[in-house]
């Protein structure tokens, strides 16, 4: 079981890098437009060399900019190259449910020794099939899951028992972390890891009532240390 941090920005990861709390690092393109990240495919690539470089050996995740499919087996393959820590991500299928992706996974993972993450996905069945074709991680995305009106934890558990009846290597990611909450519940579900924004992990940290006992503490040792 593992906690996997979801954003691109380096002081967010050092920060908990450094803790000893993190096992990975996941990012997707619209992670890094919200983190900064400038300078078009040249940029892309430097911030994924910088994060790989901070975090290594722990896997990076870093996902290919387009849906073509010889345009995704090239880019994979030069984002895998930047660095040994980097898996790719490639979606399930393409915005009007073109399926050649789950061949370019199967490809990547057997021809070209590219681990591959294959991301976006909403159920069970989804997953179970990219695990099938060979992915090394299977992102499931639990809040936009449950914001639909199923249940995140049932996809878990059903797809977890799959995995090990079938003795799929496939390791279950669950993304689209809402609520502080979702990190346990999802691991206990089933999630070999769950990846989350650097805030909700400091919301599993912080509590008010710590706060309080921990000023209490403090407050008293003042005193004690006054005391003739
Ligand atoms: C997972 O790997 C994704 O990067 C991410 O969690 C997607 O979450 P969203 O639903 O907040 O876009």
């Amino acid at each position: 079981m593992a906690i996997f941090l979801d954003t691109g920005k380096i002081e967010e990861i050092e920060t908990y890098r450094k803790m000893g709390i993190i096992r990975g690092v996941t990012t997707n393109p619209s992670i890094l437009l919200r983190s900064g990240v400038t300078g078009g495919m040249k940029g892309v690539e430097k911030r994924t060399v910088e994060i790989a470089r901070l975090i290594a050996p722990l896997p990076l995740s870093v996902e290919v900019t387009t849906n073509d499919r010889d345009g995704m087996i090239e880019e994979a393959k030069m984002l895998a190259g930047l660095a040994e820590n980097i898996n790719v991500k490639i979606t399930i299928h393409g915005p009007e449910g073109e399926m050649e992706n789950l061949e370019v996974i199967h490809e990547l993972e057997s021809r070209h020794d590219v681990r591959v993450n294959v991301t976006a996905m909403m159920s069970a069945q989804q997953c179970l099939l990219a695990a099938m074709a060979g992915a090394t991680y299977v992102s499931l995305f639990g809040g936009r899951v449950n914001n639909m009106g199923y249940n995140a934890c049932d996809e878990i558990a059903k797809l977890r028992s799959l995995l090990d009846t079938l003795q799929l290597d496939a390791k279950i990611i669950i993304g689209s972390t809402r609520e502080v909450l979702n990190i346990i519940e999802w691991l206990d579900a089933g999630a070999h890891i769950v990846t989350c924004t650097p805030g909700l992990i400091q919301g599993m940290i912080v509590h008010p009532y710590t706060k309080e006992t921990v000023r209490m503490f403090l407050d008293d040792a003042d005193k004690l240390k006054k005391l003739l």
